[in-house]
């Protein structure tokens, strides 16, 4: 048991998925996992090991925002020797030709900072996917016929932005989407020498203002943990 888990040694699987809402855990779980049990509840924050296809798979909660991720995954790395971690949640589209609905993979993420920053001061330190577990997701969401988008991803600290100026510098940069976690993941990845990757649903457009209704939320959902389960196995 650490701090935030209190799955006992064993408990969580090498592969971790970490959706930011926890019952989306729950859900994940059910419904693609066999024998999934819960191994965390400590704080609301869910967490379930079963498997898929006969390996090991533990679906974890990150909660909202990188001081938040950072904690369960520092965890899952340090005390629970998680090796591959990928996220999968939603984001906001920055680009005309990302819509709603579609799938986007992080080959990096931008950020005004991260939890790490006090580590970088100076350097401008570049979060990067594992090229691997992209290389395999790319190909999981051609197979399911998903449209999809590899690029560079902002994870922003704040969901309420008032910063229209960065939006349209980013915009003009080719940034496909907005989300609030994968910076701090892909840093402690590097730093500790394991793959992650963040498999992203669009579910907001901040050019258009549409929203994903929420009655079709949970079969995109769907599309983005069947990618992140193939991916991790391929
Ligand atoms: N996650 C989903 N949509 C988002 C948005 N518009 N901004 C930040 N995070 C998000």
């Amino acid at each position: 048991m650490t701090v935030h888990i209190g799955a006992k040694p064993g408990e969580i699987a090498e592969t971790v998925l970490l959706p930011g809402d926890p019952y989306r855990a729950r859900w994940a779980a059910e419904t693609f996992l066999t024998d999934a049990r819960l191994v965390n509840e400590v704080r609301g924050m869910l967490g379930y090991t079963g498997t898929w296809r006969g390996h090991p798979v533990t679906i974890h909660g990150s909660g909202m925002g990188m001081p938040s991720l950072s904690i369960y995954v520092n965890e899952l790395i340090r005390d629970y020797g998680a090796q591959t971690l990928i996220r999968i949640g939603s984001a906001g589209g920055m680009q005309d030709r990302v819509k709603v609905r579609d799938v986007v993979l992080a080959m990096s993420a931008c950020s005004l900072s991260t939890p790490s920053r006090g580590i970088f001061r100076e350097l401008n330190f570049a979060p990067t996917a594992d090229f691997g577990l992209l290389k395999a997701a790319w190909q999981a969401a051609e197979a399911l016929g998903v449209p999809t988008h590899a690029g560079q991803i902002y994870s922003s600290d704040v969901f309420y932005d008032e910063r229209d100026d960065l939006q349209a510098a980013m915009q003009r940069h080719g940034v496909l989407c907005v989300e609030m976690e994968t910076a701090e993941l892909y840093t402690l990845a590097a730093r500790h020498g394991r793959r992650a990757l963040s498999v992203l649903t669009i579910s907001d457009h901040l050019l258009t203002g549409e929203a994903l209704p929420s009655d079709q939320r949970e079969r995109s959902f769907g599309d983005m943990v069947e990618i992140a389960l193939t991916a991790a196995f391929a």
